[in-house]
């Protein structure tokens, strides 16, 4: 049975619905430790990790079956997705599920901060009173800065202006008008969103241009008596730097819910009168963890059988992806594309894919993909998928062109497929698909057809002679290939023919050879859809 190791804490419900899928066994770790992890790892299909795990480029040279790494949220920091993009395994993530809870906490850790809260708790949790210890500051009419205006930054920023704040916002890759749509005033750099507030709130993901953004030079900016606040990723302070600034007193405090080094992060941070923190659990509320765990696991189930997520963190660009007009249509290009490497019996310079109907006018990203998938698929040992299938791709040296086919009159949508080699060698496969789920082969080397693409099939030219079906029959049933459809095309009576035979078990390569031998049989390929 594969195996579906989860190792952070996801809804009940989420690993219910895990368990229930029968041929898959479910291993439920959350607080695992590393050194189990690395043994765990190495024979399972799946990972649905929290941000606790590590998935570092050691770990998934141990993960040999490994296929998914499913982020139960929305951070891929702890992952190695170059890494995991490389040996085509697929990153999912569920963004957007946690962004309300995120923002909530941002503003729970504010308030806890400027009116002393937690201090106040623990004083009378002892005995104490002592109340005038605890005056702090009102959020209203202070200036906010938020580092990055994405899903849980523009949510603060609505939160903040419910506070009666002034919200300023530096996020490079977000359009003018979304700013104004927010009422945020935008900042040109941190520098200068620094220097316009009086509260640094940090919302970006860690990556190669936000690690350290938060730096000396930033924190210099920022006036007398400011606040910090950092639920996004720990590292986009520099938590060095920031220790060197608190202790100069200008930072009135700071609070973090993320850490440079989890879960062991810096104790002089932690133990530093004006540090108010909690263990990264911006997202850790009911609400979001349901809706992680409903995610997380239709995504999984969905990637399992076959079809394309609707989160992927690595796939290459495409925009298509959650189109159900396109989606089936690159499902069939995969399938043409495992066909034709079948079949060939040339070395190829080019692989074409022709549109026609309203396919001509779509975005035909996915389609390519699925097509190099799917020919990549049977002349690599690598595994291929729709991660790296481009880059396997690229290896073989063949051209992927494309074109359009226009017919005078209206004519349904449909594909060709043609290999091309250098010494005018040509196999061509056209396919269509009905009702947006229906696929079909339509033609092999223009022979007409109509044929489902799944199971496994005998591809025998022959001459169209008197005798040959039956001679063909005779030939498996001796072999005992039970023989599930057989479709026959010709052009021209007594001209060239070709059968796609559908067989319950494959041929071994003795009883191919024999079928070889039968009269007027020209060539047979056995196929695997
Ligand atoms: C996220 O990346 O979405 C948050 O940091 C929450 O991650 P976690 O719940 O896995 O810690």
């Amino acid at each position: 049975m594969e195996k579906i190791l989860i190792t952070g804490k996801i809804h009940p419900s989420a690993i219910q619905q895990f368990k229930s899928l029968k041929s898959y066994q479910v291993i439920y770790e959350p607080d695992v430790r590393r050194e189990r992890l690395e043994d765990l790892i190495s024979d399972c299909l799946v990972i649905v990790t929290r941000s606790e795990t590590k998935l570092d480029n050691k770990l998934i040279d141990r993960a040999q079956k490994l296929k998914i790494i499913a982020r139960a949220a929305v951070g891929v920091s702890n992952i190695d997705i170059d890494y995991a993009t490389e040996k085509g395994i697929l990153v999912i993530n569920t963004p957007g599920k946690n962004t309300n809870s995120a923002a909530e906490h941002t503003m729970g850790l504010m308030l806890s901060m400027m009116r002393k809260i937690p201090q106040a708790f623990i004083k009378m949790k002892s005995g104490g009173w002592d109340r005038h210890l605890f005056s702090g500051f009102e959020l209203k009419d202070k200036c906010i800065g938020l580092l990055g205006l994405g899903n849980v930054g523009h949510r603060v920023a609505k939160f903040a202006k419910g506070f009666d704040m002034q919200v300023y916002a530096y996020d490079p890759y977000i359009a003018p008008k979304l700013f104004t749509r927010h009422g945020v005033v935008p900042s040109q750099s941190p520098y200068d969103l620094a220097s316009q507030v009086s509260i640094l709130s940090c919302h970006v993901p860690l990556n190669k241009e936000t690690k350290g953004m938060i730096d000396r030079k930033v924190l210099e900016k920022l006036p007398e008596g400011s606040y910090i606040v950092n639920t996004s990723r720990g590292g986009v302070v520099n938590e060095n730097d920031l220790l060197k600034e608190l202790d100069k007193g200008k930072i009135l405090g700071c609070a973090f819910d993320t850490w440079e080094d989890e879960p062991l992060p810096k104790r002089e941070l932690v133990e530093h009168p004006l540090v108010w923190c909690s263990p990264h659990i911006g997202a850790s509320t009911l609400e979001a963890q349901k809706k992680i765990g409903q995610t997380i696991f239709e995504q999984v189930h969905k990637a399992l059988g076959g079809g394309v997520v609707d989160f992927p963190v690595n796939l290459p660009q495409v925009t298509s992806i959650d189109n159900p007009y396109i989606v089936p249509y690159a499902t069939l290009a995969e399938k043409i594309g495992t066909a034709i490497s079948q079949i060939r019996s040339f070395n190829p310079t080019s692989l074409e894919i022709s549109y026609r109907g309203d396919l001509v006018n779509v975005d035909k990203g996915l389609i390519k993909l699925g097509l190099m998938k799917g020919y990549v698929n049977f002349s690599s040992n690598a595994y291929v998928s729709y991660v790296n299938a481009s880059s396997h791709f690229k290896t073989l040296g063949l051209e992927l062109l494309e074109s359009d086919i226009h017919l005078d009159k209206e004519e349904k949508s449909a594909m060709l497929i043609s290999l091309k080699g250098d010494k005018g060698d040509l196999l061509k496969i056209g396919g269509i698909v009905y009702d947006q789920k229906y696929m079909r082969l339509t033609t092999i080397n223009d022979f007409y057809f109509d044929i489902k693409p799944t199971g496994t099939f005998l591809i025998i030219e022959n001459e169209d002679q008197p005798g040959v079906i039956g001679d063909i029959g005779s030939q498996l049933a001796s072999s005992k290939i039970n023989i599930n459809s057989f479709d026959l095309s010709r052009r021209e009576q007594g001209g060239d023919a070709l059968a796609i035979i559908q067989i319950d078990t494959l041929v071994g390569r003795k009883n191919l050879e024999d079928l070889k031998k039968v009269n007027h049989i020209k060539s047979v390929k056995q196929i695997v859809l």
